[in-house]
């Protein structure tokens, strides 16, 4: 037996694998990977693959890059962990100063999730607290843009979109206010990127204009509704949602999971 294929069977006697239907895995069992360097992963047998997906997007610096791998080693000597609640540690204090240093005025504190869904929960609860702490505990509800994702955890589930995640869980979630995306998939023959997403910002504004007592937050994807297909759309719809959110005086979450710390160029 190929190295390869016992393992693939220790995998599958043991494993459940995310977003996976397992029963695809007796037709197309899933590649074990032994190392990675650079963009090449291999297999137990040897063969290379070039991580075209980036390992589901989140790998912007190549595997096993020697700098991280350093940093990390460093860092695990002197200190592996210490909770945050009531102690604090030079790692976190030098990261937060230095993303505060990148990010626009006003984003000035930083808090940490340990993934993409809990980050989205964090930010959903923020701001309910935030209105509850200013009296207008009325505010309960997200907009939420078509076709949009946002994680597999119930909060992060309820305000996506995308109906082969949330489908079978509907009855445990939130309901958002669903409004039409600014994906330039959908404009019209002859219209630019530019005139459609302008012109898309019309129902947002009907939404909020409607809702905006009863609502938190409007939450999106920043440029491209990445589960939802890679569909993306034209800057100006974030300049006018951001105004309008001002205006209806509604909280706006830039979901950049897919999208921050350079992604999009
Ligand atoms: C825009 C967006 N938000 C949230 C998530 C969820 O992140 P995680 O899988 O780390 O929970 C994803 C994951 O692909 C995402 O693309």
């Amino acid at each position: 037996m190929s190295a390869n294929r016992d393992f693939i069977r220790r995998d599958l006697a043991v494993v459940w694998h995310p977003c996976t239907q397992m029963k695809d895995h007796e037709q197309m069992p899933p590649i074990p990977i032994r190392h990675g360097e650079g963009v090449y992963l291999e297999d137990f047998d040897g063969n290379r693959y070039i991580d075209a997906v980036s390992s589901w997007w989140v790998n912007l610096f190549g595997h096993g890059n020697p700098r991280i791998r350093a940093a990390i080693q460093q860092q695990a000597e002197k200190l592996e962990h210490v909770i945050l609640a009531g102690f604090t540690h030079e790692a976190v204090v030098d990261l937060s100063e230095r993303l505060v240093a990148l990010t626009p005025a006003g984003l000035d504190k930083c808090f940490y999730a340990d993934n993409g869904s809990s980050a989205v929960e964090v930010a959903l609860k923020m701001s309910f607290h935030y209105w509850r702490n200013r009296g207008q505990a009325a505010r309960r509800r997200f907009v939420n843009l078509a076709n949009s994702y946002h994680g597999e955890t119930l909060g992060a589930l309820a305000v996506g979109d995308v109906g082969l995640y949330k489908q079978t869980y509907a009855d445990l979630l939130l309901e958002p206010i669903t409004v039409p995306s600014p994906d330039c998939f959908h404009r019209e023959p002859g219209e630019s990127w530019r005139d459609y997403s302008e012109r898309m910002v019309a129902p947002m504004e009907e939404t909020l204009a409607r809702h905006a007592d009863e609502v938190c937050a409007v939450i999106l994807e920043p440029l491209v509704q990445a589960a939802g297909g890679m569909r993306m759309y034209h800057p100006v719809y974030l300049s006018r949602v951001r105004e309008l959110c001002d205006r209806y005086q509604v909280h706006l979450i830039a979901d950049e999971i897919c999208t921050g710390f350079g992604r999009t160029g």
